[in-house]
């Protein structure tokens, strides 16, 4: 018996339960505690099978993450593992929950396995940038097949109960209470005679060629990434070498992977992600309100796929537009949208008639008397927008909550177009709503506690990772890209060619260069802005136009005129260098007395880069970011940014806070007010700390 392990008699059963909460991780206490409560059933003459499972949520949910990087103590996982599959009486592993990394190989090693109906196990290790490093690569392909094998270890993904049967992963279902259903089939397995079964005296067999197929087929979506490819490698060994050496192999592979910055930095993002779900003022056991109903105002691309989030995840929703004509148009795109899932196979054409039935359109604001939440969707403009919030003040039902999915306007002077400010949030979804994973929740100066942890569960709900940011200008996202973008096209102006730009940002690992992602979202749409800003600006403060501004007035508008920073065939997103920008560039560089240079990959990769981390830096200063692992979530799940680098505050921790803002400070010298370097990093630099210590 330990603290985290118990040992049950139930009649010729013994039943192991692991007992550490939240989700069964096996640290130290737990390793311990299953060896000895092991020996113990092994040890008792009357015991002739052992049941081993989870007690609470979940079977182990994997090795301790936080203990990597640490002296790992005694046992390790694999003299645990070992332990089971050497038993001197048969195992059966009865799985509840999640059974993933660690946990499902410790299931491996045990003779049988059995689990309830809605558990799922899973390899997600290749998701924190590592391989399963305690026999899954070697014993999984042996129990199930190499390729079933590959795809499952390769993508990290969860396979459900009833796939895992038919996979060979699990033996038996179990219904009802999973401790009698396990003991009654441990039970039945000694009955009937079962023999043991260790998966380690199973052969893996697959044709050579299948290794390489594999390769290629993940070679796009796993650009940039290591742990993918070493997972494949540790597979093949499982075909090619004898179980000892392929543990070997995988051990080696393993540490290579856990070395790496790339693990360091996914590991990194998986508690940011976490922690970025927390909020210190607003207390986890704060009220929360039911959102049972939604609407949305505006049904154009963004109202449409707000509302396609709400229904997703069963939550009935009124779009609300100005004429019947835009209605129909914006209820004919989720359509469609739809169909296109349908088509693709991601869900049934049920499922899409059950969810289109959730959504309905209105062209009346008393549609939404009754719901609990309204997510404003309208064009950018302030006195729109304050008219909107006046109107949804009248109409709704008190204590629903009045979100705007504003971008860039402050939602302070919007809440203040109610009576009820406490009640009203920024939202800020990223386009295409209905499947980017972020969501910027703005918090108001008077939006009250119940309204922000109703909005951060809501997150979950509709599948986003929801993170918490203050007010200003472009909140925390955009006012990043703001300085990301204006550098990426000062780079240009000094010589610098788009294709070379995008090159070295997107080699780095970034899903998209800055002047291509310009081209998909709109170049007339930052002018647009611009000069409306322009127009209300102080004299004294000429506006000064960029060059990107140039393109829009030449029409260039982007992918959507097939001519923005490149040219587009028809049909076609590939971009295509065009020598009428470069001779655009050019004219303006004359124009400014700018003399044309060569810029390096290197220079141009800092300062892209820095310009991020130099106003992350102010973002979190000024406290409109709670932490830097918040920054790092929103830059990873709303702007492609790579996630094995782990975030643009990680990156620059990594490379070490004193140098970044020397490498600023000297930016600053040379090109002046745009690189005036935060007094948080330089203080931090100064210091010789990292934003983790704030
Ligand atoms: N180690 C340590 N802590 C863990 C953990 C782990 N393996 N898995 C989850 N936690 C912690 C989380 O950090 C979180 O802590 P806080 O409440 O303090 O924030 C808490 O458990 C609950 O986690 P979630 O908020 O994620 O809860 P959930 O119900 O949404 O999801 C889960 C549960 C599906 C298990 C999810 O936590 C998850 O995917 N965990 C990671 C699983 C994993 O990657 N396992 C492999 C580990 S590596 C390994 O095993 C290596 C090897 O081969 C030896």
């Amino acid at each position: 018996m330990s603290d985290f392990v118990s040992l049950e008699r139930r009649g010729s059963v013994a039943v192991v339960t692991v007992n550490n909460p939240p989700v069964n991780a096996l640290g130290a206490g737990v390793r311990q505690g299953l060896v000895s409560c092991l020996e113990q059933a092994n040890a008792d003459t009357e015991i002739d099978i052992i049941v081993l499972l989870g007690s609470g949520r979940t079977f182990p949910a994997g090795a301790d993450i936080t203990e990597f990087g640490k002296p790992m103590a005694d046992p390790d996982l694999h003299e645990v593992i070992l332990a089971y599959e050497n038993s001197d009486k048969p195992v059966l592993a009865a799985i509840h929950g999640t059974a993933l990394g660690g946990g499902l190989e410790l299931a491996l090693g045990c003779d049988y396995r059995c689990g309830s109906a809605a558990a799922r196990v899973g390899l997600p290790e290749v998701k924190l940038g590592i391989l399963p490093g305690a026999g899954g690569t070697q014993r999984l392909p042996r129990l199930i097949g190499v390729e079933a094998a590959l795809k499952i270890i390769v993508s990290g993904d969860f396979v459900a109960a009833g796939k895992a049967l038919d996979l060979g992963i699990l033996d038996h279902i179990v219904d009802g209470d999973l401790v009698d259903g396990a003991v009654a089939h441990a039970r039945s397995l000694i009955d009937d005679g079962k023999p043991r079964r260790r998966i380690r005296d199973m052969n893996a067999e697959a044709p050579p060629e299948l290794f390489d197929t594999f390769e290629k087929s993940i070679a796009r979506r796993a650009r940039g990434y290591l742990a993918p490819f070493k997972c494949i490698e540790a597979i093949r060994g499982a075909v090619e070498l004898a179980f000892e050496e392929g543990m070997a192999n995988e051990r080696k592979l393993f540490i290579e992977c856990m070395k790496s910055p790339q693990s360091a930095g996914q590991r990194h993002m998986f508690f940011a992600e976490r922690q970025s779900a927390k909020v210190p003022d607003v207390p986890k056991d704060t009220p929360l309100r039911t959102i049972a109903g939604a609407g949305v105002i505006g049904a154009g691309t963004m109202g449409g796929g707000i509302a396609m989030n709400f229904a997703n995840a069963g939550i009935p929703v009124t779009i609300i537009d100005i004429d019947q004509q835009g209605l129909d148009k914006g209820l004919g795109i989720i359509e469609g949208n739809y169909a296109a899932t349908v088509k693709k196979g991601r869900i049934s054409q049920a499922e899409m008639d059950q969810r289109m039935g959730l959504i309905s359109g209105a062209l009346d604001y008393a549609a939404l008397a009754q719901v609990d939440i309204v997510v404003e969707a309208a064009f950018e403009g302030m006195s729109l927008k304050k008219e909107i919030f006046g109107k949804l003040d009248a109409v709704c039902k008190p204590g629903a909550i009045l979100a705007t999915n504003t971008s860039t306007l402050d939602v302070n002077e919007i809440a203040a177009a109610t009576g009820r400010p406490q009640d009203v949030i920024g939202t800020h979804f990223f386009s295409p709503a209905n499947v980017m994973k972020l969501l910027e929740i703005v918090r108001a100066g008077k939006t009250s506690a119940e309204v922000i942890a109703t909005t951060m569960k809501l997150a979950r709900k509709i599948n986003k990772v929801g993170v918490l940011v203050g007010v200003c200008d472009g909140f925390v996202g955009n006012r990043m890209l703001h300085g990301y973008f204006n550098e990426a096209q000062r780079l240009l102006e000094e010589g610098a060619l788009p294709h070379q730009v995008d090159k070295v940002l997107y080699d780095w690992g970034f899903a998209m260069g800055p002047l291509a992602v310009m081209d998909l979202a709109g170049i007339d749409v930052g002018w647009r802005i611009r000069k409306e800003k322009a127009a209300s600006r102080d004299p004294d403060q000429p506006y000064s136009s960029t060059v990107a501004d140039r393109l829009a007035e030449m029409g260039r508008f982007g992918q959507k005129t097939r001519r923005g920073w490149y040219i587009y065939q028809e049909g076609s997103r590939v971009p295509q260098p065009d020598p009428e920008v470069e001779d655009m560039l050019k004219q303006v560089s004359k124009e400014k007395g700018i003399t044309r240079r060569d810029i390096t990959d290197q220079e141009i990769f800092k300062r892209c880069m820095y310009q991020l981390v130099n106003i992350g830096a102010d973002i979190l200063d000024e406290g409109i970011a709670m932490r830097s692992g918040d920054i790092d979530v929103i830059y990873v799940y709303g702007y492609g940014f790579p996630v094995f680098r782990g975030g643009p505050m990680f990156y620059a921790e990594r490379v070490g806070l004193k140098q970044v803002y020397d490498d600023i400070a000297k930016f600053h010298e040379i090109h002046g007010v745009t690189w005036r370097p935060s007094a948080l990093l330089k203080r931090l630099a100064e210091e010789g700390k990292g934003f983790n210590d704030l």
